[in-house]
């Protein structure tokens, strides 16, 4: 009976198709989710918030190659696209917008957008083309599909930065939306890569968002050296055997620049590497 009133959601696969279809939907609200595909209730918590607020929803499902580094997970990063579709569809999504890559980037591609200083900070030292990749492609798909509205998760938390920064620096007609991270029932926080851990990797990777909890805990207690926290937080995630962690910051939620001392609203956000995937995770604290 559910698939019966299921409304069906378009797929479109072209530039030219896309754009006709969100000139039709003019005078009415347009809301976009931009996504790499294997959706989970974190990007679904995105698709409802644009459901809710939109009149129309467009995702996009696209892993985009300018984003990852030579030696990254482009080509083990998970899919499932029938999945999706039929979760986006289950949810009342209007178009699902999936180009292929020489769509994107076709022959002679050479133009990219570069936000400054908070991209050199947290995942930019390590991942340096990945800020560049991510401006440059988001840019490019809200000059496609034109939304009024975009919803972005705070999971990546440098990366709505980013796309703030972008979206006021270049000034782009758009309201972007943070939604909430959503974790696991057991803390995990919720991420396409989770898909590529082994249930071992899996219950090390629990360290990310325990050793948060913890600096919270400490916080609470009175503790606001950012130095002391760091140690606590890298003591619970090194005890798990395999992990490596990339960075534990503990910086201004807006700057990103780095504090000494946990003062006014603070984000403590850390990278950490287990098995083949490179997990981020990021808390809010108050001193
Ligand atoms: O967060 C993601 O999945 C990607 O970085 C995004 C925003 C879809 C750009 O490729």
């Amino acid at each position: 009976m559910a698939t019966e009133l299921r409304q069906q959601v378009r797929m479109v696969s072209s530039i030219d198709e896309m754009r006709k279809i969100s000139k039709s939907f003019h005078g009415a609200t347009l809301g976009f989710v931009p996504t790499m595909g294997y959706l989970h209730d974190g990007h679904m918590s995105l698709v409802k918030q644009s459901l809710k607020l939109c009149d129309h929803t467009i995702v996009s499902i696209f892993v985009n190659p300018r984003q990852f580094g030579p030696n990254e997970d482009l080509d083990v990063y998970p899919h499932d696209l029938e999945g999706d579709i039929e979760k986006l569809e289950m949810a009342g999504v209007d178009v699902v917008f999936h180009p292929n890559s020489k769509t994107i980037y076709p022959d002679g591609f050479k133009t990219h957008v570069q936000v400054d200083e908070i991209t050199q900070r947290l995942c930019g030292n390590s991942r340096p083309r990945f800020f560049k990749g991510v401006a440059t492609v988001v840019l490019k798909l809200f000059n496609i599909i034109r939304p009024q509205h975009v919803f972005f998760g705070e999971k990546d938390w440098q990366q709505l930065a980013v796309v703030e920064a972008l979206v006021r620096d270049l000034n782009l007609d758009i309201s972007v939306h943070r939604v909430p991270l959503v974790r696991e029932p057991d803390g995990l926080a919720m991420s396409s890569r989770n898909r590529n851990l082994s249930p071992e990797e899996r219950t090390k990777a629990l360290s990310l968002s325990k050793s948060l909890q913890n600096a919270k805990d400490q916080i609470r207690q009175g503790i606001t050296s950012a130095n002391q926290l760091r140690e606590s937080m890298k003591k619970i995630i090194s005890a798990e055997s395999g992990t490596q962690i990339d960075y534990i910051s503990i910086c201004d939620p807006t700057s990103l620049q780095e504090k000494e001392v946990v003062k006014g609203r603070t984000l403590i956000a850390l990278a950490v590497k287990i098995g083949p995937a490179r997990l981020i995770d990021n808390c809010i604290v108050e001193d």
